[in-house]
């Protein structure tokens, strides 16, 4: 049987593809911008007949009913490595849960957890060449294990998205069922850098070399960055995820890849998330290698990267350098994703440094993030003792092997104004650091 008739014998409706999964299932689905959209709007269409069927997601971007409506309660639960908007509403409801992890082992953890099975998987992928292949597109963090895991195995055929290269290929005669659905992939709009992301933008600008490789996480503050790094030159990409500032640096001819130790010439990462801009960027583009999660986030494959520099962004960040970057005190808010990975990575390269920048204070300038100790219940995302570099609007912090009294007072420095008298007193109330100033001895970041 050729391509085209495997393909057609294959091809099956929305509902039918639903209709295979049974009560007490496990469904395993594709992130992000790579989302089932027609099986996962499905499948709460399905509510009476299903009880007890889990559903494995990570950074849902849509408004998803199985995952939205409280009379979904006991039909569906969802088990979630990093939230999205609408997981993250439902959250107080009790119908969804975080799963821990670093995301290399993403996949790995959740298999192992599961003794190595999977029920199904849903994921997406272009429609096939002449020769049968499909590209899964726009994610590669946790698919492919599970797509071998699983015991069915249906793609839903999109011609919106971009045919990814790398080791995004599938061919027709490894999936067992195909739909369609055209729906255009979700976009992420940038906007224009703040005044105060310019400036934090410039410390971390400086601290990047002509010829470094660069990562650049998820949030406001690493998609700001790239406006500020038109004036390198042959910068390389090694990231966990492609955002819209890359096509700019790139199409600037900032990004050349030249300098590269790994994947020499090419713009590695594993899923993608932006505007459309980015995904046209993307399609065939021999420049753009889509690698697994489990390679692209391995600390010690970005280690290898010469002159790596990670760039993520927290939502607190302790004087012992703990940093917060998925929760809101004990409120879930999103998921360490790549960030440990990357950060850690980055200190393993040659000439290699981690960035953590952030705004020094939130919620309108009322509370500040940099802070004597973590909110109760705020899950730590870079361990102290795995932190480097911290950049505020205020300047730089290096961290790395000092003490805690030197850390609080390089943090003390790049706290805004308003907040560094209360974070020296609380530190010593607390006994943190029980006196800041000792008298003759100066910290070796003054
Ligand atoms: N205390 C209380 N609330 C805070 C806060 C703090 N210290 N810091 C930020 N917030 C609030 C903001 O006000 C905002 O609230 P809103 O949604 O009501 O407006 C919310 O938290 C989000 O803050 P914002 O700075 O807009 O978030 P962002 O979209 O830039 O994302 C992270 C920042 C840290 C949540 C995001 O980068 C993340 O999830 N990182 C972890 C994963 C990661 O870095 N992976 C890297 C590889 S891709």
């Amino acid at each position: 049987m050729n391509a085209r008739e495997l393909y057609r014998n294959k091809l099956i409706s929305i509902p039918d593809a639903v209709a295979m999964v049974q009560s007490h299932q496990c469904i395993g689905t594709a992130m992000a911008a790579a989302e089932p959209v027609g099986m996962l709007t499905e499948l709460a269409n399905h509510r009476d007949r299903l009880d007890d069927v889990t559903v494995w997601v990570c950074l849902p971007l849509r408004q998803y009913n199985f995952i939205l409506k409280p009379e979904m309660s006991g039909h569906f639960f969802v088990e979630n490595w990093f939230y999205g908007a609408p997981d993250r509403a439902v959250h107080p409801e009790g119908r969804t849960s975080y799963i821990p992890n670093n995301l290399h082992q993403a996949s790995s953890g959740k298999l192992s957890a599961s003794g190595g099975k999977l029920n199904v998987y849903w994921g997406t992928c272009t429609p096939p060449d002449a020769h049968g292949y499909m590209s899964l597109s726009l994610s590669l963090v946790i698919e492919k294990q599970m797509i071998d895991a699983a015991d069915l195995v249906v793609l839903e055929v999109n011609e919106q998205l971009p045919r990814t290269l790398g080791d995004t290929q599938i061919h027709i005669s490894e999936v067992d069922y195909v739909v369609e659905n055209h729906t255009p992939p979700f976009e992420l709009p940038s906007a224009p850098p703040a005044p105060w992301e310019q400036t934090i933008g410039g410390y971390v600008a400086d601290l990047i070399a002509d010829g470094s490789t660069i990562q650049l996480g998820i949030g406001g503050i690493p998609n700001a960055i790239t406006a500020l790094l038109m004036d390198h030159h042959d910068l390389g990409v090694h990231t966990e995820m492609f955002t819209t500032g890359l096509v700019d640096l790139f199409e600037a001819g900032v990004i050349t890849g030249r300098k590269k130790s790994v994947w020499p010439g090419k713009m590695v990462g594993a899923f993608a998330l932006g505007e459309q801009k980015l995904y046209d960027f993307m399609d065939n583009n021999i420049a753009v290698e889509f690698q697994q999660g489990r390679i692209t986030n391995d600390p010690f494959v970005i280690g290898k990267n010469y002159k790596m520099v990670s760039v993520n962004t927290a939502l607190q960040v302790d004087c012992g350098g703990q940093v917060c970057s998925q929760s809101i005190g004990p409120r879930h808010f999103s998921g360490t994703g790549g960030q440990l990975d990357t950060h850690r990575g980055a200190q393993l390269s040659p000439g290699g440094r981690g960035i953590i920048a952030l705004r020094s204070t939130a919620r309108n300038g009322t509370i500040s993030t940099i802070v004597p100790m973590l909110a109760e219940g705020a899950a730590v995302t870079v361990p102290g003792q795995d932190v480097d570099t911290i950049v505020t609007e205020y300047g730089v912090a290096e961290l790395k092997g000092r003490s805690v009294k030197a850390r609080t007072e390089a943090l003390i420095r790049i706290a805004h104004p308003d907040f560094r008298a209360w974070i020296r007193e609380e530190v010593e109330r607390l006994g943190i650091v029980p006196r800041l100033v000792v008298p003759g001895y100066t910290p070796a970041t003054a």
